[in-house]
């Protein structure tokens, strides 16, 4: 049986939504499980603790299952009834986490249960599904739905956070470890990184307690030259616990000279990269900014995914920091581009500002970061432009884009005068002196803009948008949004001319070229190598 997980239909605002998942976390386990599972039982056995809400079952380097309880007291009560293993030879640092081990003595013949997909489908099914579609505008809904994170995936990042909050929580009580980036912002892909932070605000909101006799009592509390100073401190020490403590949680890195500084590690059991940070409320508004345009029209997060994957096959993106486009960037600028149609299919940020009611102000070191929480009021212009449309003039916009003089800017929702001389200037929506894209150097952009070219020139021929009729199912031509895919003839050391490439089966041509994807758990491996990082 299959559990459906995910966030009540009540629940609309970005923060109720983040609320409701993380307060299902917090009454939720992972559980390592034998292969061969007897989920009767297993379900019979935790069902002794209280109800079980919903569970899931999946495989990442073993079998793993998430279970939720209806009340946080079954968490407990399991806890009772669980033991810190006896290990020979070692010895196990007593940390009762909520990550736990279930073993199973004989096995007797029991239906296998459901695996739920943690990641995204292989080079082979992503382009047997893209071949199957009758129109680009199909094929790139269908890529939006076999890349985009699951509940079930979701709800395991929650848990993860939850799982580390339990460790920072024994110094700081009060603390939340809150997601942020591709897995709130509606444009996560199946395999990208957790990103976190660490939220101390609680800590501060009871400071407001008086005495009326006059008297009042403060903490004594180390002091640290700056904000930036204390925020390294905290998150090295909680690195440390996380790499001394944290069952799962394997090559800690502390990056705390960064802009932002972070503690990078992977968390085994869920397979994810995780980044964690403190003090970043400016990144999880920006995550809300995003989430609210993707949800304003089902196109947006369309060609985000599109455009998106389009970048990572042709290198223009990459999991490796450095002097290339960031996804952030990217999407930035397909968000921008929105809001340039006619009508446009985007409000301004300036618009979604002015709609704000009083409850929505919000202030962030000294940024207005206010944008209306209620959809409602938001009016949508009625734009009937195709997928197809807009991806082909995506590509014209920005092969075209004046970017020597002009920089992206979506809280006006126009092109300006460029502050600087980056050669990306995409200003940053809520902290408005600065540019989201300063790493981008000329020769990334010049890639971008010659690839942007070679795109919209294949479409404009009209060829690639012709479903072959003598597809087999050995040989899938590349047509429509996959023959967008092939390597590019103008740019890209190495890449063999598209006339040398039509003598190739069709079939190995996009293997390989999907193959560059990287899609099954590359990144992951990528980044971990990497300690510069771009924030
Ligand atoms: P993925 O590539 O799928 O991980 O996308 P992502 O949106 O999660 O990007 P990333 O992990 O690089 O960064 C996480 C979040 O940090 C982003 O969504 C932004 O909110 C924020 N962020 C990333 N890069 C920048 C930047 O250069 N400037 C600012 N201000 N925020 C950034
Ligand atoms: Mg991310």
């Amino acid at each position: 049986m299959a559990a459906s997980f995910g966030v009540s239909k009540g629940s609309t605002s970005f923060q109720a939504i983040q609320e409701e998942r993380r307060e299902q976390a917090e009454r939720s386990v992972l559980i390592s499980c034998p292969a061969k599972i007897n989920e009767k039982k297993f379900l019979d056995e935790l069902s002794k603790h209280g109800t079980i809400n919903k569970h899931f079952f999946y495989s990442s380097y073993g079998t793993y299952a998430v279970v939720e309880f209806s009340s946080r007291e079954s968490i407990a009560s399991l806890k009772e009834s669980t033991n810190i293993p006896a290990v020979q030879h070692e010895s196990a640092v007593p940390f009762k986490s909520r990550l736990l081990s279930l073993k199973q003595t004989g096995s007797g013949s029991h239906p296998i249960p459901n695996f739920q997909e943690q990641s995204p489908p292989s080079i082979n099914d992503l382009n047997k599904l893209l071949s199957e579609q009758d129109s680009i505008d199909e094929q790139l809904q269908c890529l939006t739905k076999a890349l985009q994170l699951t509940e079930e995936n979701i709800s395991l990042r929650f848990l993860v956070c939850s799982l580390l909050r339990d460790i920072a929580g024994a110094y700081f009580p009060e603390c939340i470890i809150r997601p942020f980036g591709s897995t709130v912002n509606s444009f996560g892909k199946l395999g990208c990184d957790l990103d976190m932070f660490l939220d101390l605000d609680g800590i501060y909101a009871s400071n407001q307690k008086t005495q009326g006799s006059g008297l009042s009592l403060e903490y004594q509390v180390k002091r640290g030259a700056s904000e930036r100073v204390v925020t390294q401190s905290i998150l090295s020490v909680i690195g440390e616990c996380v790499d001394k403590f944290g069952p799962g949680c394997v090559g800690v890195q502390k990056i705390l000279q960064a802009r932002c500084p972070l503690v990078r590690f992977a968390h085994q059991p869920s397979g994810f990269q995780c980044d964690l940070t403190a003090n970043n409320r400016v990144a999880m508004k920006s995550s809300e900014l995003l989430f609210l345009y993707g949800t304003l029209d089902p196109r947006v997060r369309q060609l985000v995914f599109s455009v998106r994957c389009w970048a990572r096959v042709h290198a223009i993106t990459s999991s490796i920091p450095g002097a290339w486009i960031t996804n952030f960037s990217l999407t930035v600028m397909v968000l921008f581009f929105l809001q340039q149609r006619s009508p446009p299919i985007l409000p301004t940020l300036d618009q979604l500002m002015g709609l704000a009611g009083p409850s929505d102000n919000c202030v962030i070191e000294g940024n207005d970061c206010t944008i209306v929480s209620d959809l409602s009021k938001i009016t949508m212009q009625s734009n009937t432009d195709t997928l197809l449309k807009l991806l082909q003039e995506f590509f014209e916009y920005y092969g075209n884009f004046p970017f020597k003089k002009s920089s992206i800017n979506i809280r006006k929702g126009k092109e300006e005068i460029k502050p600087e001389a980056s050669a990306l200037y995409i200003q940053n929506p809520f902290e408005i002196t600065l540019n989201i894209s300063k790493n981008v150097n000329a020769t990334q952009l010049e890639r971008f803009v010659v690839l942007c070219r070679e795109s919209a020139w294949l479409l404009q021929q009209g060829e690639v948008l012709n479903r072959s009729s003598n597809q087999t199912a050995d040989s899938v031509p590349a047509w429509g949004f996959a023959a967008l895919l092939l390597p590019s003839v103008t740019s890209g050391a190495g890449v063999k001319s598209r006339r040398k490439r039509k003598l190739e089966p069709a079939s190995s041509r996009i293997k390989n070229l999907l193959d560059s994807l990287k899609i099954k758990g590359a990144d992951t491996a990528a980044k971990k190598g990497s300690t510069n990082h771009r924030r």
